[in-house]
């Protein structure tokens, strides 16, 4: 279906760059009185709203969202699709969770008809919560991903995901083979990667679940697809590296076993990279690999605090995510409100202006898709998030004392969830307001 132009009218914020501190107003622009102006799922452009701009987009349809902010649809750089009815299960660390529960539930991954529906549920939810890209893992089956894409395809996501490949210290009915998780990774890849909005992540879940050989084959996958995203875990909980490291006796440390097989690069996501040597941030500095903070999850599970400066300054890529169903929230908002709080135990700064930027451009950066979304940009995609910041009577309230808009950004991410969502649009459509269309 051809789309018509559609011209939203509020409060626009997108960033242009890094903030460089907590007033640094030249790293956004906003605009008090804005206009967007949609084309066909792309942004065609952004600027003051003016009656003449419906001489220049003639029976263009205006939503007036004032006094709404409207900012670029919220992008999640971790998260775990299958583990929708994982969450908020009661564990005493990681591996009692991935064990109990979470190895259990992916299995019921291998039955098609179940990963539909949950995938259709996980877009609905995404969408609910303003978000419009994530990196996703699927399980060992081929089934689960393809499910998530056909769901992604039909509903124009840009989305990342990959079957994940595990053949070992998993149950049976998890576990693949080298061979097997190489051939059925290598056909997904064909078949979905670059395919509309859609990216493929070539996805060994971690050492732990992964033998030598199967790194091996994920290097193999790797040097045919340099495009394609790498997705894996390190460095979580203090349990699972003493693990990887009596499985991998002779390399030097976690990071050095992904390093050693080939897997570290600018597509490289890793979650977690919570207790970090100093040889791993360094190698992740020079790879361009990007560690994703995932504030929720590590604070549910209890796996530790993210050493956000210590990468900063080690010139380390990062991006920020919610690590369903290690993870407690789908919002981005309940996750960097989150994450100001580990970092206020780390007795570091995060300012709200750099909180908007890591969940839409930068997280866009990380994803090394700063071209395509996390801005409101002519040329990229039509993915928007439209905030308000009166969501709830608590809200409104304390909204009768903000000043900045550095404050409002504060109170939506202290206090706001998906009540603060009025509206996503993905690739150009309304999505929140009617679910799985
Ligand atoms: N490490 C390996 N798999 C997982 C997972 O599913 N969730 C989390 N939080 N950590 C992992
Ligand atoms: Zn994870």
């Amino acid at each position: 279906m051809a789309l018509g132009k559609t011209i939203l009218r509020g409060r626009v914020l997108t960033f242009l760059d890094e903030p460089n501190g907590p007033d640094d107003h030249s790293s956004y622009r906003y605009i008090e009185d804005g206009a967007v102006l949609v084309e066909g799922g792309t942004i065609v452009s952004v600027g003051e709203w003016s009656p003449a701009l419906m001489l220049a987009a003639p029976g263009a349809e205006v939503i007036d969202h004032r006094p709404h902010l409207i900012m670029p649809g919220f992008i999640d750089t971790h998260i775990h699709y299958p583990q929708m009815q994982v969450v908020g299960s009661y564990a005493k660390d990681l591996l009692e969770w991935l064990n109990t529960y979470t190895f259990i539930e992916e299995q019921r991954f291998a039955d098609a008809g179940h990963a539909a529906r949950i995938a259709s549920a996980f877009f609905d939810e995404l969408v609910r919560y303003g978000t419009t890209t994530a990196a996703a893992y699927c399980t060992v089956h081929p089934a689960s991903a393809e499910a998530f894409f056909a769901e992604a395809e039909r509903r124009d996501m840009r989305m990342i995901a990959g079957k994940v490949m595990m053949d070992r210290n998993a149950p049976e009915g998890l576990l693949d083979t080298p061979q097997t998780g190489y051939d059925e990774t290598l056909a997904l890849l064909r078949k979905w990667d670059g395919k509309g909005r859609l990216h493929y992540a070539i996805t060994p879940r971690f050492a732990l679940t992964s033998s030598p050989e199967q790194l091996e084959m994920s290097q193999d996958l790797a040097r045919q697809f340099p495009d394609a995203y790498i997705q894996t875990h390190v460095n979580e909980s203090v349990g699972e590296i003493a693990f990887a490291r009596e499985l991998y006796p002779n390399l030097p440390d976690y990071v050095g076993i992904y390093e050693h097989y080939g897997l570290l690069g600018p597509k490289t996501l890793l979650g977690h990279c919570i207790h970090m040597q100093d040889r791993e941030i360094e190698m992740l500095y020079e790879t361009g690999s990007v560690a994703v903070f995932c504030p929720t999850s590590n604070l549910f599970i209890g796996s530790g605090l993210f050493d956000r400066a210590r990468m900063q300054k080690g010139n380390v890529r990062i991006g920020v995510a919610t690590d369903i169903g290690g993870g407690t929230s789908y919002s981005m908002l309940r996750t960097l409100d989150e994450g100001y709080k580990v970092l206020q135990l780390k007795g570091q700064r995060l300012s709200p202006i750099e909180s908007f930027f890591m969940m839409t451009l930068g997280n866009a950066r990380a994803l090394s898709l700063e071209h395509t979304i996390g801005v409101l940009a002519p040329q990229a995609d039509a993915d928007i998030v439209v905030l308000d910041a009166r969501a709830t009577p608590s809200m409104a309230l304390k909204m009768e004392q903000v000043e900045t808009l550095s404050e409002e950004l504060f109170l939506l991410q202290t206090c706001g969830d998906d009540r603060a969502v009025v509206e996503t649009y993905v690739a150009g459509r309304p999505a929140k307001a009617r679910p799985g269309t």
